[in-house]
């Protein structure tokens, strides 16, 4: 019997307990009721309210202009949807990075006012441990995230796969070890390669949730317009796509154009 469907909610005692099973997490993006309502009933691990809801459901190139009230948002819809999934909610750019205090506040209040269980941070330098240390102490499961971390493109530059080089992974793993340390009950490894997401996987006692970060992590996690296929553009070697969503809505909502046009619909069976 798996772990997943013995318990009536998951936790990140759940989590924990997944990854000494060897049992796989499921995790993926919501930000509204209907889906995360279907997710849930799915039977998905975890759902993200990520701050990806900048990119695919507010249309910015970037994660950077999401604000903690729009994030609220998105969070208080999400948690309306589900009853056994684990929430996390993405602390959005702005809203941890200026020091410990300031994240600790801005988690309480995605905590107060959205229902959500969690909460995730970009980022494993000294003022990052510093804010997850402090989110923690006040009694606040934080997810950590690694590798590509959306919130610092500008200093980037670019989305491509990180720590390739030596020093870029030794960083890395001393990152993911000072997150456990602090307290983090599970990392996120975004775009890095596989060998280093296993390496830092087997070398952690909690969860690792890998996007673009090979099979050897504990969790994989995709975002929602990508794996439906409603986001036709995107199509990094990591994706893989369930649906078209695009194809299928695109002709769906087709055919009802041609059916009012023609009359079609409705019919005197679709009327009062
Ligand atoms: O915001 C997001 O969707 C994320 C995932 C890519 C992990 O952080």
């Amino acid at each position: 019997m798996s772990v997943n469907k013995e318990i009536k909610k998951v936790t990140t005692h759940t989590l924990q307990l997944m990854k000494s099973a060897g049992e796989k997490i499921s995790m993926i993006t919501a930000y509204d009721y209907s889906f995360a309502n279907i997710f849930d009933s799915a039977g998905i691990d975890i759902i993200l309210v990520g701050d990806s809801a900048s990119n695919v459901m507010a249309g910015h190139e970037t994660t950077l202009p999401i604000t903690l009230d729009q994030m609220i948002y998105h969070a208080q819809s999400v948690v309306r949807g589900i009853s056994r999934c684990l929430v996390v909610v993405d602390m959005p750019f702005g809203s941890y990075q200026s020091n410990p205090q300031i994240a600790l506040a801005s988690a309480i209040k995605i905590m107060k006012e959205t229902g959500g269980h969690s909460v995730k941070l970009e980022g494993g330098d000294e003022e990052a441990i510093d804010s997850v240390k402090k989110i923690v102490s006040a009694g606040i499961p934080v997810m950590g995230h690694l590798g590509l971390t959306p919130q610092s493109i500008y200093k980037f530059g670019t989305y491509t796969v990180r720590a390739k080089e030596i020093d870029e992974a030794a960083k890395l793993k001393k990152d993911a070890l000072l997150l456990q340390e602090a307290g983090a009950f599970a990392i996120v490894l975004e775009k890095i390669p596989a060998a280093l997401a296993k390496e830092v996987s087997e070398s952690l006692s909690i969860p690792t949730i890998g996007i673009g970060a090979g099979g050897d992590c504990d969790g994989q996690v995709l975002v929602m317009h990508d794996m439906l296929g409603i986001n036709v553009e995107f199509k990094p070697r990591f994706l893989r796509k369930y649906l078209n969503m695009h194809e299928q809505v695109t002709g769906a909502v087709g055919q009802y154009i041609k059916d009012v046009k023609s009359k079609n619909f409705p019919n005197e069976n679709e009327q009062y």
